[in-house]
């Protein structure tokens, strides 16, 4: 029988995963990781895991993130020999486009000055949104980010991504490729929305100096990780002006600190880490078909490539 072991930062949903597992596959057999656990494993099912499960079961065949980051997973302690697989999609995509959207709304203001026109029973018209002044550019252009793309470009806007390393653009987004392309890419985007993947290469990318290479008025929409970001930069950018307005989902701790000059700041909307939430059902399932493939020998997607830690 399958020995699957679920190791997930909270004690509360680490016991609901090993349900919902269990339900999915009632062949194998599911157990909530503790340290000490006197069995040996052949999968972990892991969100943000303690290294420690990595130092106990060393025989493990393979590794599934729940989530598409696995920033929070330390690759020193596991073998090279154990492949881990991160979640690609889980129902995220289709939520982070529609997070997107909302923040393309709130950056081109095409809905927000009529709020206030409300309030003061006001029936005007303002002037109407032109997409081609609005272009948009999209940081990482995985499985997320083309999804995002997908449904900005089906509502008229122009839309171009930055991508690590260059490859051919296979639909109509333009892309760009690696750190010598980064100053094109920022100088043609005025809404930048982020969906890069953390690592040393990404980390601090939104600073001061790139922000300000983004179009005069721009927007900033943030839904990868706070660490990308420095804070003070954006702050700086927002209130001299270059940037209108940032729509952050994610922060370098979360929950975000109540004295976070984030919090009210009046060009900032903050929301708790939610613009891509992994629904369970839809993340299990996708888990238990891939690992049910992968232990009959199939070659499985979203295995994380060490170096670049995606
Ligand atoms: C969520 O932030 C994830 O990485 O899945």
């Amino acid at each position: 029988m399958t020995t699957v072991l679920i190791a997930v930062d909270h004690p509360k949903s680490g016991q609901q995963w090993v349900k919902i597992f269990q339900e999915l596959q009632p062949d194998w057999n599911v157990l909530e990781w503790t340290s000490g656990l006197d069995i040996k494993a052949d999968i972990a099912i892991v969100w943000r895991p303690s290294a420690q499960l990595f130092i106990e079961q060393p025989q493990l065949k393979a590794v599934f993130n729940m989530g598409a980051g696995v920033d929070a997973i330390d690759f020193s302690v596991i073998p090279e020999s154990i492949p881990v697989y991160r979640v690609e999609d889980g129902g995220m995509a289709v939520q982070m486009a529609e997070y997107a959207i909302y923040g393309v709304l709130q950056a081109t203001q095409r809905l927000a000055p009529y709020v206030a026109l409300q309030k003061q029973n006001t029936w005007q018209v303002l002037r109407p949104v032109l997409r081609e002044q609005w272009p948009i550019g999209i940081m990482g252009y995985g499985q997320i980010g083309q999804k995002v793309a997908q449904s900005l470009t089906g509502l008229g806007y122009p839309v171009a991504a930055w991508v690590r390393s260059p490859r051919q653009s296979t639909d109509e987004v333009p892309l760009y490729a690696g750190p010598e392309q980064l100053d094109a890419f920022l100088q043609a985007s005025r809404i930048l929305i982020n969906v890069l993947p953390l690592t040393t290469e990404t980390r601090g990318i939104l600073n001061k100096t790139n922000l300000l290479k983004l179009q005069p008025h721009s927007y900033l929409i943030n839904m990868a990780r706070g660490p990308h970001v420095v804070d003070e930069d954006l702050i700086a950018v927002l209130d001299e002006g270059h940037l209108t307005g940032a729509l952050l989902d994610v922060f370098h701790e979360e929950p975000l600190d109540v004295n976070h000059p984030f919090w009210q700041h009046p060009q900032v909307l903050v929301t708790p880490h939610i613009s891509g939430v992994s629904l369970r059902w839809p993340t299990a399932q996708h888990i238990a078909k891939k690992a049910t493939a992968f232990l009959a020998g199939t070659t499985i997607t979203g295995l994380v490539q060490r170096q670049r830690l995606y």
